[in-house]
């Protein structure tokens, strides 16, 4: 059989770009390290209007009348300006006929006493909220939703609505009666009809029975929900992750653990209980968050979703370079131990039975624990101290817990530290790059020394190529990656992507590519999105080491970079040639079947020659899932969401094979022992 490859290879030249005719002899018998459990999960935040706006459900925007927005009139209006302020989201049917503001006392209660002051002028105006870019509507969908109100008289009533933005169709409305002196909460639902066709060009309006001073605080409304969870998250979003298999959700962050300043911190503690009685806070990425997505929230997320909580607890460091340690930190390591109860406590501890309280008596499953995030940027050298002090607190207590810092291994980021005596069992890395850094860094963990380094857990990943999402080629450096994981995935114990989410209209990005777009009606999975899919779905339980000769490479000159990559101005930049591989590789087994994992990066076809060896028998028909584009650029989009999708079919195989790969694809190939 050898010689079959060698006359194959005789017709091929190897000349860059042409067919290299890569040979891999995967080594069954060799299969002795086991890929871990938890390697592929899901990484969030809030950021790009992931919640707000995004995934958790709540439909109107300026909820809770924190924000203010700019009227585009008055001095120095528009970004950065003074112009004159109205609240956000909210404004009368008709301007002519009334006033709208903020009140800052009177609320309905502690954590909420901003209001939003209603004076209608005329009979048959009311106030409009245009939502997040718009309101989803869709057939048969019903909703729920509750306001409070209280009017300067008693006596009037009012209509909710969802209408269509030109006033001119009523999709769904429902009567409030009876709006009294104080304040009080009417809960309705509605329910659009069978023919409405689905549009996201809607507005909600609340119209009183005539002219008058109202108040409105806190008004929400929710479309039906993934599991029919009450205030819970958007069904479509849900059910992308779900068929990501995802294994892990690390949150709430990110920089939005840490927030710019202390009070802006992930402050869990008020993002617990009823929604009504949290505060909200300012996100790190500009926007405010009103919290409704707090800590239950997450972990039910994550049990919606098959996957176990990996939660990251705020360690005393926020954005802009405070840092408290010692006898300061310890209230925030109270908290953190508090946190980890109310996720994994008995009902028979405090926080354990207030999380029954809030309807979930069962204790969620949590293995891992994070101290703080990116800490490399804490430029004070503080980390160390804050780990030791947090690590010892949280291991006294919860010995079985896996704790995971945020520096400490040697590839960190280029840093190296020392955690002042206490050893960094797992270091979180992240890894934003372009296609060709992933494809140059594709191997890093293959000579990872297991002896000395800490386990590694990739809690933020993304080739960063094409906006709002990423594209062909990010897809192509993602697969180049996940293989280098899965290869390694003794040590690489957990990895996720970031960001997950992006809003992609006008001003819902704050950073560019994010795996999942969407806007209030539809959502798309990117390139990348799907290449997770492909191999979350498709992972054997030990690694298969493979045996890579003859592999089809590409080269391309680049500047020789001076100190942190800078070039002088003005000088012709020192030139090098550089040589990556073309085709990329991973393959699991388990009792059943091997996973071979294939990646073509480049413009050109590839033949790749597999010899799985004789210690299985492989039957001759295998699954193979294939991704490829158009080129590097091509890409999905919210108006064209399934151009670049898997598509599965059937590929003769066995124990000596060879495949073809499509320029720019990635190949999964599912094969069954005889
Ligand atoms: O994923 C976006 C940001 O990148 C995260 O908030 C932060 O941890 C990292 O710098």
């Amino acid at each position: 059989m050898k010689n079959k490859f060698l006359l194959l290879a005789l017709g091929c030249a190897l000349a860059r770009g042409a067919m290299a005719q890569t040979k891999l002899t995967l080594q069954l018998d060799k299969a002795e390290k086991t890929v871990s459990p938890l390697l592929y999960g899901l990484m969030t935040e809030e950021i790009n209007y992931s919640y707000e706006g995004g995934l958790y459900a709540q439909l109107l925007g300026n909820p809770a009348m924190l924000d203010m927005a700019n009227t585009g009139q008055g001095r120095g209006q528009g970004r950065g300006g003074f112009g004159m302020q109205r609240p956000a989201h909210w404004v009368l049917t008709d301007s002519t006929a009334g006033r709208l503001s903020i009140e800052r006392t009177n609320g309905i209660n502690a954590a909420t006493p901003n209001s939003l002051s209603i004076r209608l002028e005329a009979d048959g105006v009311g106030v409009k909220n245009d939502g997040f870019w718009g309101i989803p509507i869709r057939p048969l969908n019903t909703y729920k939703g509750s306001v409070w109100l209280r009017a300067e008289e008693a006596g009037a009533d009012a209509q909710v609505c969802l209408r269509s933005v030109d006033g001119k169709t009523v999709y769904a409305s429902a009567d409030l009666k009876g709006i009294g002196m104080n304040w009080k909460k009417f809960e309705y639902t509605f329910t659009t009809s069978k023919d409405v066709t689905p549009t996201k060009d809607a507005e909600w309006v609340l119209m009183p029975s005539k002219k008058g001073h109202y108040w409105m605080s806190r008004s929400t409304l929710f479309p039906p929900t993934f599991n029919n969870r009450e205030k819970g998250l958007r069904a479509d979003l849900m059910q992308m992750m779900k068929d990501m298999n995802p294994k892990f959700l690390r949150f709430p962050g990110g920089n939005y653990l840490e927030g710019n300043m202390f009070k802006e911190r992930f402050d869990w503690k008020k993002m617990i209980g009823d929604t009504d009685e949290r505060p909200g806070h300012a996100c790190p990425w500009g926007y405010t968050s009103t919290d409704g997505m707090g800590l239950l929230e997450f972990l039910e997320w994550a049990e919606d979703v098959g996957a176990e909580p990996l939660v990251g607890l705020f360690a005393g460091y926020v954005l802009r370079g405070d840092y408290v340690v010692g006898p300061y930190l310890e209230p925030f390591i109270q908290d953190a131990l508090d946190e980890i109860e109310y996720v994994m406590g008995g009902t028979d501890t405090k926080w354990g039975a207030l999380r029954a309280k809030h309807g979930h008596p069962e204790p969620f499953p949590l293995h891992y624990v994070e101290i703080g995030n990116e800490d490399w940027f804490d430029r004070s050298g503080s980390y160390p101290k804050r780990y030791r002090q947090m690590y010892n607190a949280i291991k006294a207590k919860y010995p079985q817990l896996n704790i995971i810092a945020t520096i400490g291994g040697h590839t960190s980021m280029g840093q190296s530290m020392n955690v002042d005596g206490v050893k960094v069992d797992i270091v979180d890395e992240h890894y934003y790059r372009n296609a060709i850094d992933m494809y140059r860094n594709a191997f890093q963990y293959d000579s990872y020394d297991r002896s000395k380094e800490p386990l590694v857990f990739c809690g933020e990943w993304a080739t960063r190529e094409g906006e709002p999402t990423p594209n062909m080629n990010a897809a192509l450096g993602d697969a180049a990656w996940m293989a280098c994981m899965e290869r390694n995935s003794d040590i690489v114990i957990a990895s996720c992507y970031a960001p997950l989410f992006v809003n992609v209209n006008p001003g819902g990005m704050q950073w560019t590519s994010d795996l999942i777009g969407y806007d209030a009606l539809n959502s798309y999975g990117s390139p990348s999105y799907y290449a997770q899919v492909m191999f979350a779905n498709n992972v054997g339980t030990k690694i298969v080491p493979i045996e890579a000769t003859n592999v089809a490479q590409f080269s391309f000159e680049e500047p020789v970079r001076g100190p942190r990559g800078r070039q002088q101005e003005g000088v012709q930049p020192e030139m090098r040639t550089v040589t990556l591989n073309q085709v990329y590789y991973s393959a699991t087994k388990d009792a059943s079947k091997v996973y071979l994992k294939l990646a073509n990066v480049r413009d050109t076809e590839q033949q790749v020659d597999v010899n799985l060896g004789n210690s299985v028998k492989i039957a001759k028909k295998a699954r193979k899932i294939e991704m490829k584009g158009a080129g590097p650029e091509d890409t999905n989009s919210i108006t064209n969401p399934r151009h670049i999708v898997p598509v599965t079919s059937k590929a003769k195989v066995g124990n000596l094979f060879s495949i073809k790969l499509a320029p720019y694809s990635i190949v999964v190939l599912v094969m069954d022992y005889k």
